[in-house]
């Protein structure tokens, strides 16, 4: 394989043949990233309705989906679908749609909707890039992503091989994860999901780590809590239950950006759990969360 072109590791016999990609479309993919990220995110916080209200619930009461969440997702759908007509999609709000060049765009058009809709500062619109097959866990890779906080105005980037950068205004800088190296030194964010009994197995496992770790820290948005750990600004991240969707972009922008990601007993990252953090303690917590996940 040439230098400049990436395949997405292992598993290519699994998935039946890996799409290849050059640095020249990986520069095109994390660009449209970018670009679909910057302009939804204006969107959800320029086009927010007054007294924006629940659209509907999804897995359980406190499962909330906005109008804004579909808005901005048909709006991701439209703009992808004029750039790379070929190209797969697979949003949170109206699931997937076929393509043709391997390529799956992996989206979460808000992620934090619950901070969005009490408008605490801390959502994102998440774009991934995609090679495998991101409805089969383990078997698939993200290769290009953005994920952009409009309130903030920060937005974190990646593309594989070549490193995560924030940018903010002018100002662009490097991402590169925290040198922690003790689990009992270490900020660890996490998440809780919607349903009931994830929410208890979730709490179960929180009271094992907590007296092993520094503190923990929910943000509300698993997107940017991967972005937290690419930036340093916490040592860890960890959740159940996660889709896709919100983990495409970040993963890939907390990888560029030293941090080891996976999930328990060797496996990939997937919805039975993520962990990501740097290599000094990486393994340390996925040691410590499989005593504490049953099974
Ligand atoms: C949620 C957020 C939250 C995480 C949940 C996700 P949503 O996504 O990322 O931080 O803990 O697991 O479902 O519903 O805001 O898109
Ligand atoms: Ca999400
Ligand atoms: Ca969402």
């Amino acid at each position: 394989m040439a230098a400049d072109e990436v395949r997405a590791g292992a598993g290519a016999e699994a998935t039946g043949g890996l799409t290849t990609l050059s640095d020249h479309v990986l520069r095109e993919l994390e660009q449209l990233a970018i670009d679909l990220a910057r302009e939804a995110g204006r969107f959800i916080v320029d086009e927010r309705p007054r007294g924006l209200g629940v659209a509907e619930t999804k897995s359980s009461a406190t499962d909330v989906v906005t109008v804004m969440d579909q808005r901005c997702e048909q709006l991701l759908r439209a703009r992808i679908g004029a750039a790379r007509p070929h190209d797969a999609v697979l949003g949170e709000e109206e699931g997937s749609s076929h393509g043709t060049s391997g390529v799956t765009w992996v989206v979460d058009p808000i992620d934090g909707t619950v901070n969005y809709l009490y408008e605490i500062p801390a959502y994102c619109v998440s774009v991934g890039a995609v090679v495998g097959d991101p409805s089969r866990p383990g078997q698939w890779w993200p290769v290009a992503g953005a994920v952009f906080n409009p309130v903030s105005g920060e937005l974190f980037h990646a593309r594989s091989g070549a490193g995560a950068g924030l940018r903010l205004g002018e100002q662009a800088t490097t991402l590169r994860v925290s040198g922690a190296h003790e689990l009992a030194q270490s900020l660890v964010a996490t998440g809780f999901g919607y349903r009931p009994e994830v929410r208890t197995r979730q709490g179960e496992v929180l009271l094992g780590l907590l007296p092993a770790i520094r503190d923990i820290r929910r943000a509300g948005s698993a997107a940017l809590d991967l972005c937290s750990v690419a930036a340093g600004r916490v040592d860890a991240y960890y959740e159940l239950g996660l889709n896709p969707w919100d983990l495409a972009a970040g993963w890939l922008i907390a990888q560029e950006a030293g941090a080891v990601v996976t999930g328990l007993a060797g496996r990939g990252p997937s919805h039975e759990m993520v962990v990501a953090a740097g290599p000094g303690i990486q393994n340390l917590l996925v040691q410590r969360l499989q005593e504490q996940v049953p099974g």
